[in-house]
């Protein structure tokens, strides 16, 4: 079964072809770090523009990689609920078009879920149940996931989400957008290599609160004071310290929160997606604790971490096999809970 995946819903235009929900053929990504740069950041309407001149040549670009034409899809799964609204209706007009015209059947595939799916095309050997923690620049979600598309959500953040506060984090040091569209986060990670993490002590916010719920916004401003007081202190700014020790707050509460669950829900396996699962300290610190623990941890491929369409497909792959077929009526959600998607229509 070769399904054609397509994602729009931030600030990437992304296409690709992948077989029986698990062989990637091609996973074309189109960026537009040009307008970011320019910008400072996504500015959606400019984004959403830039999805309509990118679609058509990025899915082509998809079928040529994988030696394919229209003739060889059998389905089309789009990013259709959460994401920016005018970014998702590109991608989703897009392969209500293909569906129409070619008559296959069209999927409608939450972005989040496309996520969780990442980790399964990198590790097909991923048990259930387990507990997932996604990390974006949208999204930091804890969910218990008790088989493939149920999902309990555990906690969430109260404000700036992961891969958020590393981008404002880097923003406000001047170490935006290092060199690819992988935000702040891929700056920060590479910085923190020359700096040392045990610098500076920043808060753990909600570390000890019993929830799982995340808060990454004082953080972010804590650094920002503790900046600000250096300078007036006319005391040295170094970077790459406030950097790893920024990382490492973050990363000391996304671990220590995900183990914790993990150990009451009797979790043998974790499971840790999207943009800031990337993040070579996160997966260090992953790897060292959950091995302390007889936890096993899996991570997509770098290049399956940040927003793609291959893993859209595979997610599309799954609800087609168990007959989940979304139609041409389908809809864009911006704000959709992944909760309860495996008792929702998905039309
Ligand atoms: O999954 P993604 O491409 O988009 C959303 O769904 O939001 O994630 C993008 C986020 C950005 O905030 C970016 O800074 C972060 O992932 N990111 C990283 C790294 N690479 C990307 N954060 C920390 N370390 C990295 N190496
Ligand atoms: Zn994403």
């Amino acid at each position: 079964m070769l399904v054609l995946g397509i994602e729009t819903s931030c600030d990437e235009t992304a296409a690709a072809l992948v077989a029986d929900g698990k062989d990637i053929l091609s996973n074309i990504v189109a960026t537009q770090f040009d307008l970011l740069k320019k910008y400072g950041g996504v500015v959606p309407e400019i984004a959403a523009r830039r999805h309509t001149e990118l679609i058509g040549y990025t899915v082509e670009e998809a079928l040529d990689k994988a030696g394919k034409t229209l003739d060889d899809v059998e389905a089309v799964a789009v990013s259709s609920m959460q994401g920016l609204i005018g970014c998702l209706m590109v991608g989703v007009a897009a392969a209500k078009s293909i569906s129409y015209a070619r008559g296959l059947p069209l999927i409608g595939v939450h972005h989040v879920e496309g996520h969780i799916f990442a980790n399964r095309l990198s590790n097909p050997d991923l048990p259930f149940p387990h507990v997932c923690l996604t990390v974006s620049g949208g999204h930091t979600l804890l969910l218990y996931v008790k088989e493939e598309s149920s999902y309990e959500l555990l906690g969430t953040t109260l404000d700036d989400a992961a891969g958020e506060a590393f981008d404002k984090t880097a923003k406000f040091l001047g170490i935006l957008y290092a060199d690819r569209n992988t935000g702040g986060g891929r700056a920060i990670d590479e910085l923190s290599r020359k700096g040392d993490r045990l610098a500076f002590n920043f808060p753990r916010p909600m570390l000890r609160n019993k929830t799982y719920d995340f808060s990454f916004s004082g953080l972010k401003t804590s650094v920002i004071n503790m900046f600000k007081d250096r300078i007036a202190a006319g005391k040295k700014l170094p970077l790459a310290d406030i950097a790893a020790s920024f990382q490492e707050a973050v990363v000391d509460v996304l671990v220590v929160k995900t183990l914790r669950a993990a150990d009451e829900y009797g979790m043998k396996a974790v499971s840790v997606t999207g943009g800031v699962s990337a993040n070579s300290r996160l997966r260090s610190a992953f790897e060292d604790a959950c091995a302390a623990k007889g936890v096993a941890v899996y991570f997509p491929s770098l290049s399956l971490c940040t927003d793609n369409a291959a893993m859209i497909a595979a997610a599309g792959h799954a609800r087609l096999m168990r007959g989940e077929v979304s139609g041409l009526r389908l809809n864009v959600v911006p704000n959709s809970p992944l909760e309860g998607l495996d008792e929702r229509d998905i039309n």
